[in-house]
């Protein structure tokens, strides 16, 4: 065969095989982690990414995850063993890298500040002195398990538990919110970045809060190319990306994947809360806020009484993980009352494209055709 039919029969495969990557979307991440679409569903702690959200979106074809950060050891290992049960398909666990210690030095003034609340509540204030710190044994589950992907928020694991990662065959994402981050993250010998855009829902994973008191807020639209130029390892898009248009802009910014959290807060397999649920199918992109009055640390929440209140009161919040103990029974209270005005309801700003409740399947067919869709037009 001549050198010139060789190169042109190789550039007609690569173009086959390029346009049937692009039909079915398959991504360098798809790669990475042996799925079939390139959506990662965020794995929200505190109730909403169980597992069978999980385990949903990984049958699906997406990577589901375990919101894992909240979890003590043995709901952890259970959670674990009930999405391996449901899906031979690979799947991630969330855990917080966060290096905050706690401090309660005005726990009295903040106590104070949260009175009011507790009284319309009808709760006692409790006895509060440590907040439990999971961490170590929960990465440490991970590893036992062999659980296929580890993801982190809040800053990196330690440069011990990513070598045992590596050893295991584990892959690790990070989560950052800056280029810097970014480079970080590549240098501690992570698979892949998820790039959180401020209009996240959630918590912002900003490492450093004594170098961004509010956490940075680098929309997605910017973070995202800027993050590609600067890494060598797949970038996952995340932040207000809910329905197909996001998925292909955010490959169109150089993006390998999207991880979305709002949108599978209203997948019938999430733990949502009903009233929270309702809140984020009534609210607009203009009604969230970002807020350390819950946990300390700065997160995106549809605003309600809690925030405007505790913020009106003046009083600063402990820093995270210390507030988020001391405002937890309030929460749990609001949460067995069905009052959404006292609940953390962590929402994104593309809150118009957050409003029906389905299977977690549907919706990413429907994100995944339409995005197809608009990338063939
Ligand atoms: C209810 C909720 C809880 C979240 N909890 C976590 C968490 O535990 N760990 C984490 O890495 N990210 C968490 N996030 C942030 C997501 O990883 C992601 O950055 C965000 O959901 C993307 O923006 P979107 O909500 O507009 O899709 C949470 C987000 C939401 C909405």
């Amino acid at each position: 065969m001549s050198k010139v039919i060789w190169v042109i029969l190789k550039s007609k495969q690569q173009i086959i095989e390029g346009v049937s990557n692009l039909l079915s979307l398959e991504t360098e991440v798809c790669r990475l982690f042996g799925i079939e679409m390139p959506i990662i569903q965020a794995g929200m702690a505190g109730g909403p990414a169980t597992a069978e959200l999980a385990a949903a979106v990984s049958e699906a074809g997406g990577l589901g995850t375990l919101g894992a950060a909240y979890f003590e050891p043995d709901a952890l290992r259970k959670a674990i063993a009930e999405v391996k049960t449901a899906t031979q398909k690979p799947f991630g666990v969330n855990i917080f890298a966060s290096k905050e210690k706690d401090d309660f030095s005005r726990l009295e003034e903040v106590q104070q500040a949260l009175a009011p609340f507790r009284k319309e509540l009808k709760i006692n204030e409790p006895d509060i002195s440590s907040s439990a710190d999971w961490s170590r044994q929960q990465f440490d589950i991970c590893l036992e398990m062999a659980v296929p992907v580890i993801s982190t928020a809040f800053g990196l694991l330690a440069e011990e538990q990513m070598q045992a990662a590596k050893l295991a065959g584990i892959k690790v994402i990070a989560m950052v919110t800056t280029v810097e981050e970014a480079e970080l993250a590549e240098q501690a010998g992570v698979d892949a970045i998820v790039a959180q855009g401020s209009e996240a829902g959630g918590h912002r994973g900003t490492f450093s809060l004594a170098q961004h008191p509010d956490g940075a807020q680098v929309g997605t639209m910017s973070l995202v190319p800027q993050i590609v130029d600067a890494v060598n390892i797949p970038v996952i898009a995340a932040g207000g990306i809910a329905d197909g248009r996001g998925l292909a802009a955010a490959l169109a910014l150089g993006a390998a994947a999207v991880q979305i959290g709002t949108r599978f807060l209203l997948a019938e397999e999430a733990g949502t809360h009903p009233a929270y649920q309702q809140r984020l199918a009534e609210s607009n992109e203009d009604e969230t806020t970002i807020t350390k009055s819950f946990s300390g640390r700065p997160a995106r929440a549809v605003k309600n009484r809690f925030i405007k209140e505790f913020e009106e009161a003046g009083t600063r919040a402990l820093p995270f993980p210390s507030h988020n103990t001391v405002t937890r029974d309030i929460r749990t209270a609001a949460a067995a009352q069905n009052n959404s005005e006292f609940m953390s309801l962590w929402a994104g700003q593309s809150l118009r494209l957050v409003n029906k409740k389905m299977p977690a399947a549907q919706m990413m067919q429907e994100i995944m055709g339409s995005a197809r869709a608009i990338l063939m037009e």
